[in-house]
């Protein structure tokens, strides 16, 4: 998989961000180490491509008289176009954050009047990806459209190609308009926190989202998803255990496991959240998976339909490029159940066909009508079936 080859978003972006796993402390060394980080542990070679600095790398006390945005002094001193050639210098991509408002959801300056103004610095600096936030907006869908186009024709007008990167949260439903406003994905959610089950936010009197109820909103916008524009189930939260500056407090190895498999199905960018310097075997061993990268990678890039629920099991299923089908048995229950997988579930007919388990690396026997497997709760099995 080669990073120069491809237009941006033909398949979904992959890459890391700094939020879930350093908040408002990141800073140039961090950026700096975590691209020699991607190459050297081999993610690179997987397609992990961008680098994005989010919220607070500029400076708070707000802009120059020029009214340009001025990175932090004391965590970002070289400056972010020292930053973006490192970077580059590793093969990989640079990313940025900004907000559709006065200022951030961390409250530093937002881009609100100064589009082209900071589109045109990020693109003097050598960017390549905005994240671009809406705290402190509007809350109606015209004043987001407007604002996100407003943005989206500013980075245009650079000459230079970025991915944009829509984060309303998916309220005004960015999935119908985030195209047409130049955007190549878009959230469809509010935070996922390091969690299987939502979780109570007392400061903002709401629920944050886990990781099950993300599934639900890919199953209800997979029609949406597709080359060059994808829905964003958010930054993966998979290695942070508990240890990261966002909440909660970590889930099982199955439970990452089965967030690593539909947010792969679901065909969502796949943005690592944890800290790559210290990355742990196990959660290598998530990350680095080619088999099943390659399923959220399948040039196709049609993203997975719940094509069967019974109590709390689900069968999903993905048409690939080659003519296979990819599949995912989940158990989101609290027991072990045998999920019976019937060709007619997914649209195949009962000749013998060709079936691999894509987590174990496994040729199965070959598949004809029915399969039976044991899946454990919160567990997903992922296979590849090819008739
Ligand atoms: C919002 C976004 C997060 C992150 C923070 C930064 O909450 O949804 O992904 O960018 O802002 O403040």
């Amino acid at each position: 998989m080669s990073v120069e080859s491809k237009p941006p978003a033909s398949t979904p972006p992959m890459g890391w961000n700094s939020w879930n796993q350093f908040g408002h402390k990141v800073d140039e060394k961090v950026i700096r180490e975590t691209a020699d980080a991607m190459v050297s542990s081999g993610l690179k070679d997987c397609g992990y491509e961008y680098v994005v600095i989010d919220d607070c790398w500029s400076r708070k006390s707000g802009r120059d008289s020029q009214g340009a945005l001025v990175p932090d002094p004391e965590r970002f001193p070289s400056g972010i176009k020292a930053l973006a050639d490192h970077v580059h210098g590793r093969g990989l991509k640079i990313g940025i954050y900004s907000d559709a408002a006065e200022k951030t959801c961390g409250s530093h300056p937002g881009s609100l009047g100064f589009e082209e103004q900071d589109a045109a610095l990020w693109a003097s600096w050598g960017i390549d990806f905005l994240k671009y936030d809406y705290c402190n907006a509007p809350e109606d869908q015209a004043t987001a459209i407007e604002r996100y186009t407003r943005m989206g024709d500013a980075l245009r007008r650079t000459g230079r190609e970025f991915l944009f990167s829509l984060c309303e949260w998916g309220g005004r439903s960015p999935h119908v308009w985030g195209r047409k406003a130049g955007g190549h994905m878009w959230r469809v959610s509010g935070d996922v926190y390091d969690s299987w089950v939502n979780l109570w936010m007392a400061a903002w009197n709401t629920y944050a989202i886990g990781v099950d109820v993300s599934i639900d909103l890919a199953a209800d916008l997979a029609e949406f998803g597709g080359p060059g524009g994808w829905n964003d189930l958010d930054m993966l939260v998979v290695g942070l255990k508990g240890r990261g500056q966002i909440s909660g407090a970590g889930m099982s190895p199955i439970e990452y496991q089965t967030h690593m498999s539909m947010w792969c199905m679901a065909c969502s960018p796949l943005m690592i959240g944890c800290d790559l310097r210290r990355l742990e075997p196990d959660t290598a061993a998530l990350l680095l998976n080619r088999e099943v990268l390659a399923v959220n990678q399948d040039p196709l890039g049609k993203p997975a339909r719940r094509m069967k629920r019974f109590g709390a099991c689900e069968i999903w299923a993905k048409p690939l490029a080659d003519g296979a089908t990819a599949v995912a048995l989940l158990n989101r229950g609290s027991r072990g159940e045998d999920v019976h997988l019937l060709a007619g579930d997914i649209g195949l007919s009962d000749e013998p066909k060709l079936a691999r388990d894509i987590w174990a690396g496994e040729d199965l026997a070959d598949f004809t009508k029915e399969m039976v497997r044991r899946v454990q709760p919160h567990e997903t099995i992922l296979l590849k079936i090819k008739g």
